[in-house]
């Protein structure tokens, strides 16, 4: 059973799928009226599907996130998008560092500080994602990467800001690859980053914010994950794409977490 503190997550990462017309069939399927129990559910697509899934599910508890932005408000960027523009579609969400955007796009952990602290200072809440590539991990790296990308991540946030955080474990090797990590590799991470979390902000701070798996998050293996209280829930690429699949991925979490 988890804390009662930490309301669960399901969340999808659409990443670079799905046009206007087959993100309004999604949302035709998963219609966002079921009961999620307590389980917060959030879709996070590309910036040019967002209105029509805020339209979609308006009065539904599915919430939306985006998966990238600025940090700046705005200004000469070409290319870039800014919070305040995510803000004013509905988003409540926004994931930031994630490894597709540190490793193909050479983001740096100093800059997704910066839109974490943004992020904040304009009411959209971080799904702040850190993990290794399979060679720190197989060299003994794997808790002084997590900890740099998290510790720079988090750097400039007061311990109030922070209560509203979410982390997402994802190790980079796990991604995509059908190759999840194991619970017990996953936990191992999840509560450094806790304890972590605990040095910088405080123990009552901390036990408030929540952190996620991702990596080959499937609905027959999200169970293993939710099941244990310091997994607050998933973020999930691949199996989000789908309906049914992301449903049943809501479904277990809520027997997980109640
Ligand atoms: P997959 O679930 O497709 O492995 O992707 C995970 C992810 O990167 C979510 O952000």
């Amino acid at each position: 059973m988890v804390s009662q503190m930490r309301v669960p997550i399901a969340a999808g990462n659409w990443k670079m799928n799905k046009t206007v017309k087959e993100a309004s069939a999604f949302a035709e399927a998963f219609p966002g009226d079921a009961s999620f129990g307590e389980v917060e559910v959030i879709i996070c697509p590309p910036f040019t599907a967002l209105v029509a899934l805020a339209n979609a599910w308006q009065q539904t508890p599915v919430k939306l996130g985006a998966q990238n932005m600025h940090w700046e408000l705005k200004g000469a960027f070409t290319g870039e998008i800014s919070p305040l523009m995510l803000s004013e579609l509905g988003c409540e969400y926004v994931i930031l560092g994630h490894s597709e955007r540190r490793h193909i796009f050479g983001e740096k952990s100093e800059a997704i500080g910066k839109k974490v602290h943004t992020a904040f200072c304009q009411n959209l809440k971080p799904i702040l994602c850190v993990g290794e590539t399979i060679e720190e991990r197989e060299s003994g790296k794997t808790k002084e990467t997590i900890k740099e990308q998290l510790l720079l991540g988090v750097e400039l946030l007061e311990s109030e800001q922070a209560k509203n955080l979410v982390i997402a474990y994802e190790p980079v090797w796990a991604i995509g690859t059908g190759k999840a990590a194991t619970p017990e590799d996953a936990l191992e991470v999840i509560t450094f980053i806790r304890e972590e979390l605990k040095n910088k902000f405080g123990e009552e701070a901390s036990e408030l914010i929540r952190i996620l798996y991702g990596g080959s998050v499937s609905p027959d293996n999200v169970y293993d994950f939710v099941n244990h209280p310091q997994i607050d829930g998933t973020l999930v690429g691949g199996a989000s794409l789908d309906p049914t699949k992301f449903g049943k991925i809501v479904v277990q979490t809520e027997k997980a977490k109640t």
